[in-house]
This record gives structure tokens, sequence and C-alpha cells, in this order.
């Protein structure tokens, strides 16, 4: 990977995920109930579905920065504070109402996910890059498209959709060139820059099976028993 930084010459990590892991964003479209969304076909329950099991992933991530928050690589990510995990858990809220008898179930993928982010906060905690890219830069992307289009198929409002709501942090587009900085400051420091490449395509490769675990999940549900 030739791609630098052009203030400091060093290597870009944040590139050098984007284009490693540009033919898995295309494959994550593709497939499951992610492309079901993106085709205007998904229902309540399957978003609901998927939400309930990305809540730990998010957990994981948001514990682990704030674990790392002095840690001198992880510091300017820290700063950021884009926490979804409390936004996820008062959308679901919205999404599948209080009885708690009817709450989506956590699918093994969705554990698999929250699992890989929890050992990849390990040690100097670097890998942790790859899993805040992938969310977050996700969020303030296609998550953006995800939001307009669960408005339109699905009419959600405000209630159900604060996860792509950055509106109390910063304008979004600032936002995302900031937090893509501060990725980058990261990446710098860290001692292994391959590796957190590699958990780059590990953290796509999650989203990814459980995606087809969500939509295999809700086939079950609706076939007849
Ligand atoms: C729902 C379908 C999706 C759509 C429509 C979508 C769309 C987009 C778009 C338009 C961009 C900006 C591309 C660019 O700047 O070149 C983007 C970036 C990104 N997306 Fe997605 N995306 C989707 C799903 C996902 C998923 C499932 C993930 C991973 C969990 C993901 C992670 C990312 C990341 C990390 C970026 C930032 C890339 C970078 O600037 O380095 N996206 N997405």
């Amino acid at each position: 990977m030739a791609a630098v930084t052009a203030e400091s010459g060093a290597p870009s990590v944040v590139t050098a995920l984007y284009v490693s892991t540009k033919a898995l964003h295309l494959e994550a479209e593709r497939t499951g109930f992610i492309a079901d969304m993106l085709r205007g076909a998904a229902s309540r329950r399957g978003y609901a579905l998927l939400l309930r099991n990305l809540q730990p992933a998010y957990r994981e991530i948001e514990d682990g920065l704030e674990r790392h928050r002095h840690n001198p690589i992880l510091a300017p990510l820290a700063r950021y504070r884009l926490a979804r995990a409390a936004a996820i858990a008062a959308d679901l809220a919205a999404l599948t109402g209080p009885d708690s008898d009817d709450q989506p179930p956590l699918l093994p993928e969705g554990e698999a996910y929250a699992r890989t982010i929890a050992q990849a906060a390990g040690g100097d905690g670097s890998r942790l890059i790859a899993h805040a890219y992938t969310r977050y830069l996700g969020d303030l992307n296609g998550g953006q498209i995800v939001k307009r289009l669960l408005e339109k198929s699905l009419g959600l409002g405000e209630p159900e959709l604060t996860h792509y709501d950055f509106s109390a942090i910063a304008e979004p587009a600032a936002l995302k060139a900031g937090y893509r900085q501060a990725l980058e400051l990261a990446g710098a420091a860290a001692p292994d820059p391959d590796a957190i490449i590699a958990e780059g395509a590990l953290a796509f490769e999650c989203n990814i099976a459980l995606s087809i675990a969500v939509q295999r999940s809700l086939a079950g549900e609706a076939a007849p028993s």
C-alpha cells in the first residue's frame, strides 16, 4: 500500500483500510438483510433484529475506546465520543415497544462480532481503529442513505432512527472529515498497521455474516412450522 498522508509522509492506514475493504464493502451491500434493506424490502422486525445484533458490537467498541482513552494511540478517537449504544437502545425500544417478551433474539453472529471486537480491544487496543472505522464511518456515509431508505420504505421517524443522528455532536460533513483525521492520527501512532488492515477485513466479514444470519433468521420465522 503506497498511500501516504500529505502531512506526515507516513503510510495512511485509513486509505489502506478503504482500499483493502472496497470489495468487501460491495459484498456487504449486495448480501443478506442489508441487500433487502437497499431494495426497500426490509421489515420493521428485521431492522430491529439487525440493530439488536449490532448493539453488543457497539458496546464493545465504546467500552474499549473508553478503557483506552488515556492510551496515546487511541486518545484522538476517545475525544470524539460518537457512542451509538445508547441511541441503538432507544431505537430498539421505539421499534419493538416495551413488551420484553417480544424482543428480537441475539444471534450467534451478533455474539461473534462482539467477541471479535473484545479481542481487538486487548493489548494496546490499536485494532479497535479498524472497528471504529468500519462502524462509525459506515454510519456517517452509507448509514445516512440507509436512514432515508428506512424513512421511505418503513415509515420510520426520528424516534426509531437516532442511530444515524449525529447532530448533537457536529455537522455531519465536518464530523466525517474530523473523525477520518482522528483515525489517521491513531493509525499513524500504532505500532503494527498491518494488524489494523487485517482487522478491517474481519470487521466487514463479521458484518456480512450478521447480515446473512439476520436474513436467514427472518426466513425461519416466516416459514410455516
Ligand atoms: C446499506 C448499504 C450501504 C450503502 C448504500 C453504503 C454506501 C456508502 C457510501 C456511498 C460511502 C462513501 C463512499 C466513498 O466515499 O467512496 C460509504 C462509505 C463507507 N461505508 Fe458504506 N454503505 C453501505 C453499507 C456498509 C456496511 C454494511 C458497512 C460496514 C459495516 C459500511 C462501511 C463503510 C465505511 C467504513 C465507509 C467509509 C469508507 C472510507 O471513506 O474510507 N458500509 N458507504
